[in-house]
């Protein structure tokens, strides 16, 4: 008889991984993480960490609502991982704005507005006068802004290693540059996984591996189903501090960090795993940057990166148990906003496990076998 080690093995050492581990650990689980590289670096080190649920969505939906719960977790959240691990995530809750540079901008905003009102969300409509007496380093060319003052950002890296390092004071056992190859499969179960450092066999495994997870899944959730998009950014650094609320604009958008850094986010390009840093993509994102704040142009460049989101065919994220492989579970396809959706991720996916608590947010439409069947979905 085969001696299982470990209540539950996670697949995947970012931000969603590191995030259940935390969650499960406390519960009093024995788990396993296995990391093919290092903990927290790859999409959760590249992400800007902006909390942008009613600038990033774009529609009323389940995302939406997840996205909600998530945001109102920080805090807390936060607050709990400084206290286990000294790491400050820098929860910074400032507000966003959302530009309108054109006419039709200024229509989409409006509707945005509408609907966030009626969620009871707090959202502000600015015509260029007031937005310039918010924020005076911006354009003069930007028509109106849509504020959000309920949004904000933390620094991604910082909470991603808060979560790992949360997670191993309750005990898990994380490895480093341990590839999962497969997984074991026994009547129906999923029992196990190889990996380049031997086999390891849990009660549950857990598919958290974001852009990579196709090829650990493919079989399970049909073809296609989870794929990178690439996406590049820098940071910039000015001698007196130019902005304080996050601008957002279509194809561009600018992160106020502590210590005068801002970080200027990011290209997308899909299907692809290369992470190399462009001269295409850096002075794209540059000239628009500039485009929102000329100020920019005697700013100083302080790094440059690229990391590649998991994303899904409709753009939802696969949360929850495989409905006929049992013991297995999968969370990943947070696409843009695996940061802001880590905390509630964690506790869903958390309680499912170890308590076999059925959450009161309806998993339905985050069903990892959702796009079986041949059905058609819309690429967002
Ligand atoms: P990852 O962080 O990629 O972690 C997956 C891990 O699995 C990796 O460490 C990988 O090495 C490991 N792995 C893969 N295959 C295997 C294997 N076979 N065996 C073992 N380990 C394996 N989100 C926000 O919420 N706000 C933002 O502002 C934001 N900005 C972004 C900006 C950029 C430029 C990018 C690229 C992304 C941004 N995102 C943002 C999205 C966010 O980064 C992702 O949604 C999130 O990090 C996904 O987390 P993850 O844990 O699923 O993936
Ligand atoms: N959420 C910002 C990005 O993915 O670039």
């Amino acid at each position: 008889v085969r001696s299982k080690l470990y209540d539950t093995i996670i697949l995947g050492g970012g931000v969603i991984g590191c995030s259940i581990a935390f969650n499960l650990a406390k519960k009093g689980q024995r788990i396993l993480l296995l990391e093919k590289g290092r903990v927290a670096s790859q999409a959760s080190s590249a992400a800007a960490g902006m909390l942008g649920v009613q600038t990033e969505m774009e529609e009323n939906g389940p995302l939406f609502e997840l996205a909600r719960k998530s945001r109102a977790m920080f805090p807390e959240i936060v607050a709990e991982l400084r206290e286990i691990t000294g790491i400050d995530s820098s929860l910074i809750r400032k507000g966003m704005l959302k530009l309108a540079l054109q006419e039709e901008q200024i229509d989409e905003c409006q509707s945005i507005l509408e609907w966030q009102h009626s969620k009871g969300e707090k959202a502000v409509w600015l015509e260029k006068e007031e937005l310039l007496q918010k924020e005076p380093c911006l354009s003069e060319k930007i028509l109106a802004a849509l504020y959000f003052p309920n949004e904000g950002h933390v620094s991604a890296p910082d909470l991603s290693n808060a979560f790992a390092k949360a997670a191993s004071y309750f005990g898990t056992k994380i490895r480093e540059y341990t590839e999962v190859r497969s997984l074991i499969k026994d009547s129906g179960a999923v029992t196990g996984v190889t990996t380049n450092g031997g086999d390891f066999y849990g009660d549950a495994i857990v598919v958290a591996t974001g852009a990579w997870s196709g090829g650990l899944l493919s079989e399970d959730i049909n073809q296609s189903t989870v794929y990178p998009v690439k996406g590049e950014a820098l940071s910039v650094k000015a001698e007196i501090p130019l902005l304080t609320r996050t601008l957002f604009s279509k194809g561009c958008y600018i992160v106020p960090k502590k210590g005068g850094e801002m970080i200027i986010g990011a290209t997308s390009r899909a299907h692809t795993f290369d992470q190399k840093v462009t001269v295409e993509g850096i002075s794209y994102l540059m000239e628009r940057a500039k485009e929102l704040m000329p100020v920019l142009a005697g700013a100083e460049i302080s790094s440059m990166w690229a990391g590649t989101r998991p994303m899904t065919n409709d753009g939802l994220p696969f949360l929850g148990q495989h409905p006929e492989l049992q013991h297995l579970f999968v969370a990943t396809g947070h696409y843009r906003n695996g940061i802001l959706l880590s905390p509630i991720t964690g506790k869903i996916v958390a309680d499912l496990i170890a308590d076999a608590v059925h959450p009161e947010i309806d998993l339905t439409p985050f069903s990892p076998t959702r796009h079986r069947n041949g059905q058609e979905v819309m690429l967002r």
